[in-house]
């Protein structure tokens, strides 16, 4: 439905990342049929995954918001359009300039990670004259079923602020003379496909919302659950857009908002993961003993998840059908890590074919580098190969 247009990749210097913008319009327009049905729920789009300008400007258009964890993505989803009031901005260590930057442009709320983040935010708003909207970020301690690399709501991770601590750092921040607090913010990981984790997390912040109202604390205008929606890295065609209903209704059925209190979610592999490939040349076929290696033009640098998390990704070739063989693909990095899939049956490959690497949306191009002094991949759109 959603098929790769090989004959148009013919010209174009590889590695490189496609687009398919019915696909991401299609997810956006998924999305939006279930939170336009929950009044108060509102996604802010993970700029982290993928900050492709154009992909950035669709995602702003269908009325999306984002959420930064740098002054780059502030900047860049200013520059896409995001109004000011639909930008959250996270992350344990924000610079001064970072800070001052989403004080001028008047963002919704900062998502304070620490007591220490919290006065600097406050002496910084004082010296430009203006209030910060603060919104503490939770530690909640609920595991998730994923990549260790990729939790992030357990009680060792070095994000958000302990449970026991909240309310004497609610009083701190009600007490200052230049920030407003207005909300609890939450994240437990990604690639979460048990809604269960959700689930335990909508516990915990029903437990943590009854807690402050006991103490006089609340309700805060907004709670904001982060993101973590997962997708099918194995099926991508059968399942092109996750299944946002499981995941919306999850939280409506198992999370206790209070009346007027608006439900924010932070979602990034979700929306862009599915609508994104890296497309690659085969350089060479390399008979060892062992085995064959496909040996392509894109390396680690262009994708890092399969070296950096043992993540895989489906790879098809897109110029034979021809009975094939298993091969390990690697890249021309020099690392022995460079390596998308191990014995991985593909259809008989020669030098000059074409490969899809998919479900590369999201954190692929974004997470390039330029090891070994090689040129970062190009994004390009449907629109961009007319
Ligand atoms: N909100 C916060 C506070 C986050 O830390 C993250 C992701 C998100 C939202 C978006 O999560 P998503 O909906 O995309 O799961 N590079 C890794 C993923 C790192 C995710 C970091 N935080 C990967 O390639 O799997």
């Amino acid at each position: 439905m959603y098929n790769l247009p090989a004959e148009k990749f013919q010209g174009i210097k590889t590695p490189f990342y496609y687009y398919n913008t019915r696909l991401l319009q299609d997810t956006l327009d998924a999305v939006k049929a279930q939170t336009g049905k929950r009044p108060g729920y509102h996604v802010h789009y993970a700029v982290k995954a993928c900050a492709h300008p154009d992909v950035l400007r669709m995602i702003q258009e269908a009325g999306l918001g984002a959420d930064c964890v740098s002054g780059g993505e502030i900047q860049a989803s200013l520059d896409a359009g995001f109004p000011a009031d639909r930008i959250v901005y996270a992350g344990v260590g924000k610079s001064d300039w970072e800070i001052e930057l989403g004080l001028q442009a008047g963002i919704r709320y900062f998502n304070v990670e620490s007591v220490a983040e919290l006065e600097v935010i406050n002496e910084i708003a004082a010296r430009m004259n203006r209030t910060a909207n603060i919104s503490f970020r939770i530690n909640p301690d609920v595991g998730a079923h994923t990549h260790a690399n990729i939790t992030t709501g357990l009680a060792e991770n070095k994000f958000g602020i302990a449970m026991d601590l909240m309310e004497t750092v609610i009083r701190k921040a009600q007490e200052m003379s230049h920030t407003t607090f207005v909300g609890l913010h939450f994240h437990i990981g990604s690639q979460i496909l048990e809604m269960d984790d959700f689930v335990a997390l909508a516990h915990r912040i029903n437990e943590l919302q009854d807690r402050l109202e006991a103490q006089g604390i609340g309700p805060v205008p907004h709670i904001n659950v982060g993101g973590g929606l997962g997708i099918d890295y194995e099926q991508p065609d059968e399942h092109p857009i996750p299944d946002f209903e499981a995941y919306f209704q999850t939280y409506e059925k198992y999370l206790k908002l209070r009346p007027g209190q608006e439900l924010h979610f932070e979602l990034g592999r979700a929306i862009v993961c599915q609508c994104g490939s890296l497309i690659t040349r085969c350089l060479y076929v390399k008979q060892t003993e062992h085995k064959q290696f496909v040996i392509v033009d894109a390396g680690m640098t262009d994708l890092i998840r399969p070296a950096l998390y043992g993540a895989l990704h489906r790879i098809e070739n897109l110029s034979s059908r021809e009975a094939g063989q298993p091969y390990d693909v690697v890249g021309p990095i020099c690392e022995s890590s460079d390596v998308f899939a191990c014995q991985y049956n593909l259809p008989a490959t020669r030098r000059g074919h074409l490969l899809a690497i998919r479900s590369a949306g999201a954190y692929g191009q974004i997470m390039a580098s330029q090891y070994n002094c090689r040129p970062l991949p190009k994004g390009y759109l449907d629109k961009d190969l007319e």
